[in-house]
C-alpha cells in the first residue's frame, strides 16, 4: 500500500471513530468557524455536516445565544485553560441541558489554534440532582419537625414553671402595699422576659429550612440551643459544663443548620445518658479551624457501630425513639460549610462529637 492510501484509511479510520463518539463533538478556527463536526453534532443541530462546516454559531442561534458561545470561545483562546459551561438549549422542540467542554488545540505543524468541544446532554443528570437536593432538603425539614415535636414537650415543661411563678406574683400583687408593687413587678417583668425568650427560641428553630448564612458568634448559636435544651438536661439528671472560648472569630454560617446540628449530638447525647451523666460543650480556635467539642459520659460508641452512625436510618434506638437521621444530616450540614464532623469514642466510655469549621 503506498503512503497516501495509508493516510487515506487512517483518517477514513480515525473519522469512523469520532462519528461513533455518541456525545457531538466540534472543532472551530480562532474565527470561530466551524471546520470539524461529528455526526452527533450535526445531529443535534438537525442539518447536514456539508451545510455546517464554514459556519459559525451566529448563522443558527439567536444572537443573544451565539454571543454566549462567542465569549466562551474567546476565554479558550485567550487564557489556554479548558473551560465548562452548562447551558439550556432548545433541540427538536424540546428543552435540554447541555455540558459543553472546550479546549484549546494548537497545531504544532501550523500554529494555528483551535476550539475542541465535546458537547453532553446532561438533562436527566441535571434533574436527577434537582431533585436529589429537593428530597434532601425535605428530609432536613422531616428532621427539624421531628425535633421540635421532642422540644415541644420540654418547652412547654419550661415556660409552666415561670408561667406558675407569674400567676402567683399577680395574685399577690394586689394584697400587697403600693411601695411593694414596683420591685415584685420587676421581677415578674424578669419572668416574662425568660417565658419569651424560651418561646420566641422555639419559633426560630421552627421557621422552615433557612440556609441563609449569617456572620455569626458559635457560642451564641449554641446558647440558643442551650435555651431550648437546658431544662431537658436537667431533667434527665446531666450536668451541663460549658467551657466556650472568649476568642472566637466571626464564621460566616447559617445559624439554623448549625442550630440543627447541635441539637442532634445533644439529644444522641441526652439518649446515651438514660441514668444521667455529664454534657461538656466547649469551643476553641486554633490553627484557622473553630472547633466545638460535646463530649459525653454515656454508654459510648461501640467499635462496629462507628463508621455506620453517619449513614442514613442507621439507628440502634428502638422504632419510634430514632429513624437514624440526625447524624448523617449533621454530617451533611456541615460538610456544605466546608468544614467537618467527628466522632471518637473515650477509653473511659462515653461519646465525643467534634464540629470543626473554617476560619475564611
Ligand atoms: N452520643 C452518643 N453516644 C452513643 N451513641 C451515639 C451517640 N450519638 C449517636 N450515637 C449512635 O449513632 C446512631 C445514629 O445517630 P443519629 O442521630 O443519626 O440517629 P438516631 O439518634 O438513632 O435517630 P434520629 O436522630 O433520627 O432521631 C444512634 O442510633 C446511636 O447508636
Ligand atoms: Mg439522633
Amino acid at each position: 500500500m503506498n503512503d497516501k492510501n495509508q493516510i487515506a484509511r487512517s483518517r477514513k479510520f480515525l473519522n469512523d471513530i469520532i462519528n461513533k463518539i455518541d456525545d457531538p463533538i466540534f472543532v472551530k478556527d480562532e474565527k470561530h468557524r466551524w471546520v470539524f463536526l461529528n455526526n452527533k453534532f450535526c445531529e443535534l443541530m438537525g442539518r447536514p455536516c456539508s451545510e455546517l462546516i464554514g459556519k459559525t454559531d451566529h448563522d443558527f442561534f439567536p444572537k443573544e445565544q451565539s454571543d454566549v458561545f462567542w465569549r466562551q470561545d474567546e476565554k479558550v483562546l485567550n487564557s489556554s485553560n479548558a473551560d465548562v459551561n452548562e447551558e439550556k438549549i432548545t433541540w427538536q422542540d424540546e428543552e435540554r441541558i447541555i455540558s459543553t467542554k472546550k479546549t484549546l488545540f494548537e497545531d504544532p505543524s501550523t500554529g494555528n489554534r483551535y476550539i475542541v468541544g465535546i458537547i453532553r446532554d446532561i438533562t436527566e443528570i441535571h434533574f436527577a440532582r434537582q431533585i436529589e437536593r429537593e428530597n434532601q432538603k425535605q428530609i432536613i425539614h422531616a428532621d427539624r419537625l421531628k425535633n421540635i415535636g421532642q422540644l415541644a414537650a420540654g418547652v412547654a415543661h419550661e415556660i409552666n414553671n415561670p408561667l406558675a411563678v407569674l400567676y402567683g406574683m399577680i395574685q399577690d400583687l394586689n394584697e400587697m402595699p403600693q411601695s411593694c408593687n414596683s420591685e415584685k413587678a420587676e421581677k415578674m417583668l424578669h419572668v416574662a422576659r425568660r417565658i419569651k425568650e424560651i418561646v420566641q427560641s422555639l419559633l426560630m428553630f421552627s421557621r422552615q429550612g433557612e440556609s441563609g448564612r449569617s456572620d455569626e458568634n458559635i457560642n451564641d448559636v449554641i446558647k440558643d440551643v442551650l435555651m431550648l435544651t437546658s431544662s431537658q438536661l436537667a431533667r434527665n439528671n446531666i450536668e451541663l459544663v460549658r467551657r466556650f472560648s472568649n476568642d472566637l472569630p466571626h464564621l460566616h454560617v447559617s445559624p439554623s443548620q448549625l442550630q440543627q446540628v447541635f441539637m442532634n449530638i445533644i439529644m444522641n447525647a441526652v439518649d446515651a445518658m438514660p441514668e444521667g451523666g455529664k454534657l461538656i460543650i466547649s469551643t476553641t480556635v486554633a490553627n484557622s479551624i473553630v472547633k466545638v467539642e460535646f463530649e459525653d459520659t454515656g454508654y459510648g460508641i461501640p467499635e462496629d457501630i462507628a463508621d455506620k452512625i453517619f449513614l442514613p436510618f442507621f439507628t440502634t434506638k428502638e422504632i419510634g425513639r430514632g429513624i437514624g437521621l440526625g447524624l448523617s444530616i449533621s454530617y451533611g450540614i456541615i460538610e456544605d460549610h466546608g468544614g467537618r464532623l467527628e466522632v471518637e469514642s473515650k477509653p473511659e466510655g462515653g461519646a465525643k462529637f467534634t464540629v470543626n469549621l473554617l476560619i475564611s
